[in-house]
C-alpha cells in the first residue's frame, strides 16, 4: 500500500497539529505509514494471543439489505479496517442482518481468516442456544468463531455449559459474555467472580464511566480480556462535543479528533484489551483505526480529558 500526504490526512492523525508543532506521529516515521505493524496490540490474558487494539462493531451500521447502495461503503469500511491493521469483528444474531453481511463481505474480500470473528448467543433454552449458534455459524459462513458470548447475560447458566463444550470441539476459540447496561453490572460481577471466563463485554467511555469503579479492576484481577462497546455512547459523544474545538493539548498524545479523544481514553484504561466502535463510513474508519497508534493519555491527561468533557 503506498500513501500520499493527502490519504495520510484523511486517516486523521497529525493533520494540523503536526504542521503547527512539528510532531510526527508514530506512522509518519515509518516507511509504510499505515504498516499493520503500528497498530496497538494486546494480549488475551488466558492464551498470550495479541490482538491489535483497535476492533470493529456491527450493530444497527452492518444491517444492510443485497443492494450495491447499501453493501458498497460497507465493504469499503471492512476492507480499510483490514488492510489498516484491524482483525476484531463484533457482530450478534440480533443485529438484523449483520452476520449475513459480515460473513458476505469476508467472503468477498478473501479475508475470514485474518479476522478474529466474535459474535454472541442470545435466547433461552439449550436446544434454541445450539441452534442459534449453528445459524450463525451459517450466516458467517464460518465452521467456527474466535468469540462466543452470552449476550447480556441471557440464560447465561444453561448457555455458558454449550459454549464450552463448543470449545472444547473447536468450533469456539474463547469464551466470553457480554452487557451493555448499569442494572446488569451486579449480576455481570458476580458471573465474573464464579466463571472463568476468557473475555467480558461491557459498555466504557468518557461519558459513562461506571464500569472502571469496579468491573474494570474485577476483570484485571481475575486475568479476563475486556472488549469496550459503545465507546461514543452511540453516537452521543459527537453530539456533545459538535462546534467545540479539539484542545492543541490533545497533541500530546497524538489525538487529531474528537473520535480519537474518545477511543484513546477507552484505550488507555489499564484492564481494555480491545474496543469496537460501530461505523458505516469509511471515512470514520479511518479516522477510528489511527487511535490504534501513537501515544495514548496518562492518568494526569485522562483527568483534563474527563474534566473538559464533564464540563460541557
Ligand atoms: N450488550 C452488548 O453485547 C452490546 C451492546 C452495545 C454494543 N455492542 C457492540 O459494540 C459496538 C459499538 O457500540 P455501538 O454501535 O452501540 O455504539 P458506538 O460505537 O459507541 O457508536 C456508533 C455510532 O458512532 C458513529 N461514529 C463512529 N465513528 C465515528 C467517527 N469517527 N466520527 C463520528 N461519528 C462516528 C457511528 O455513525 P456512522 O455510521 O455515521 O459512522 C454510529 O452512529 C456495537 O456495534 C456492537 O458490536 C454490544
Amino acid at each position: 500500500m503506498n500513501y500520499t500526504r493527502r490519504d495520510m490526512i484523511q486517516m486523521g492523525v497529525g493533520g494540523s497539529a503536526a504542521l503547527l508543532t512539528g510532531w510526527r506521529p508514530v506512522w509518519a516515521q515509518a516507511t509504510r505509514p499505515a504498516d499493520v505493524s503500528s497498530q496497538r496490540k494486546r494480549p488475551i490474558p488466558s492464551t498470550g494471543e495479541n490482538i491489535p487494539c483497535m476492533g470493529l462493531g456491527t450493530s444497527r451500521t452492518f444491517h444492510a439489505d443485497t443492494s450495491d447502495e447499501q453493501r458498497a461503503p460497507l465493504k469499503d469500511v471492512l476492507r480499510l479496517f483490514h488492510e489498516m491493521g484491524g482483525t476484531v469483528l463484533d457482530t450478534a444474531p440480533s443485529y438484523g442482518n449483520a452476520e449475513i453481511v459480515s460473513g458476505d463481505l469476508m467472503r468477498d474480500l478473501g479475508i475470514r481468516s485474518d479476522l478474529f470473528v466474535a459474535t454472541k448467543v442470545r435466547v433461552r433454552g439449550q436446544a434454541e442456544g445450539v441452534e442459534q449458534m449453528q445459524a450463525s455459524l451459517r450466516r458467517l459462513q464460518t465452521d467456527r468463531v474466535d468469540l462466543m458470548q452470552i449476550h447480556n447475560l441471557m440464560d447465561i447458566q444453561t448457555q455458558l455449559p454449550t459454549v464450552r463444550k463448543w470449545k472444547d470441539q473447536g468450533r469456539v476459540r474463547y469464551v466470553g459474555m457480554t452487557t451493555s447496561s448499569r442494572r446488569q453490572y451486579e449480576d455481570f460481577e458476580h458471573w465474573m467472580k464464579s466463571e472463568t471466563l476468557d473475555f467480558v463485554q461491557l459498555d466504557y467511555s468518557i461519558g459513562q464511566r461506571e464500569a472502571a469503579e469496579r468491573l474494570l479492576p474485577l476483570a484485571e484481577e481475575r486475568g479476563m480480556a475486556v472488549m469496550v462497546n459503545r465507546p461514543f455512547m452511540r453516537g452521543r459523544l459527537f453530539q456533545k462535543t459538535q462546534g467545540e474545538v479539539l484542545p492543541e493539548w490533545c497533541a500530546e498524545f497524538d489525538c487529531a479528533s474528537w473520535g480519537q479523544f474518545f477511543l484513546k481514553y477507552v484505550l488507555s484504561h489499564p484492564a481494555v484489551t480491545v474496543v469496537i466502535p460501530a461505523t458505516s463510513k469509511p471515512d470514520h474508519l479511518r479516522d477510528n483505526m489511527a487511535a490504534g497508534l501513537g501515544r495514548l493519555p496518562d492518568k494526569a491527561m485522562r483527568d483534563r480529558m474527563e474534566g473538559l468533557i464533564d464540563a460541557m
